[in-house]
């Protein structure tokens, strides 16, 4: 089993990342991010809303680990959105990142009167190498849609709210007819899934935890994931999902979880919010 996918501009995307949403503390950031590296992570994932880039940035540094190596995710935010205001925002990010490019590049919210000039800088910083993917977060297909009619690049992935009780299944679809890669973030249901009894006692057969056996569905449905931890044991165990298998019996238990609950935002409601 490869521990990547690849991209439809044929980039390597490891399927499992690190989560960094909620992780205020900067001590907090940079010790869950060389734990991770540690661990054997190579894709880190962050935003500038997170404000943790420089944390992300400082664990990378202290791990030593060469950046080549590295899957680096970072978002332009809502409130920067904009021609201008993206090629800007993307330079303070690489600046707090202490990176000169980063592995993927994404639009965080579908903000609709905005995305249109966001994506236009995003593929001119596609096109000088800075981003080596670039990508959107929390699309929906009609906002797929719309942004397609100004685009000429389409994106290469879509990171969207996936876990068990939301499994986003039409989304999906969507996303990979198209050769769209998905990520889920709040994998594990931002923690309220670990004691899910149906997860848990297929979990036991294995000899994994809750949080593996969805990590793992994940990955079997082609779904690449960042779970958030600040704790060295679970970062380890979650990364620890490639020695065994989900039956298609086990698999289809899961994919029958879904409930249609969120711990974000529902993108449609968002956008009218800001
Ligand atoms: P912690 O950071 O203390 O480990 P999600 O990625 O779905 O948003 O879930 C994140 C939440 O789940 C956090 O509260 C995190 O807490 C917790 N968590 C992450 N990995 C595990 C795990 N393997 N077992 C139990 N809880 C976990």
């Amino acid at each position: 089993m490869s521990t990547t996918i690849t991209l439809k501009n044929g980039v390597k995307m490891p399927f499992i990342g690190l989560g960094t949403w909620q992780v205020k503390d900067k001590e907090e950031g940079i010790n869950a991010v060389k734990c991770a590296i540690e661990a054997g992570y190579k894709a880190i994932d962050t935003a500038v809303v997170y404000q943790n880039e420089e944390a992300v940035g400082e664990g990378i540094k202290a791990s030593g680990i060469d950046r080549s190596e590295l899957f680096v995710t970072t978002k332009v935010y809502n409130d920067k959105q904009g021609y201008e205001e993206t090629h800007q925002s993307f330079k303070e990010s690489l600046e707090r990142l202490q990176l000169d490019y980063v592995d993927l590049y994404l639009i965080h919210w579908p903000i609709t009167d905005k995305y249109h000039d966001t994506w236009r800088a995003m593929e001119e910083i596609y096109t000088s190498g800075k981003a080596k993917a670039i990508g959107i977060s929390n699309f929906h297909p009609q906002h797929i849609e719309d942004l397609m009619t100004t685009a000429n690049i389409v994106p290469m992935v879509n990171q969207i709210e996936l876990h068990p009780n939301q499994n986003q299944q039409a989304l999906v679809a969507y996303c990979h007819e198209r050769d769209i890669a998905v990520t889920a973030y709040s994998p594990l249901g931002h923690g309220n899934l670990l004691d899910h009894p149906v997860i848990k006692e297929i979990g036991e057969t294995h000899h994994k935890s809750v949080a593996q056996v969805i990590l793992r569905w994940d990955i079997q449905n082609g779904i690449t994931a960042v779970p958030k931890s600040v704790n060295k044991d679970r970062i380890a165990a979650n990364i620890d999902v490639f020695d065994f298998e989900l039956s298609e019996e086990e698999m289809a238990q899961l994919n029958a979880l879904h409930t249609g609950e969120r711990v974000n935002k529902n993108p449609d409601i968002f956008i009218i919010e800001k």
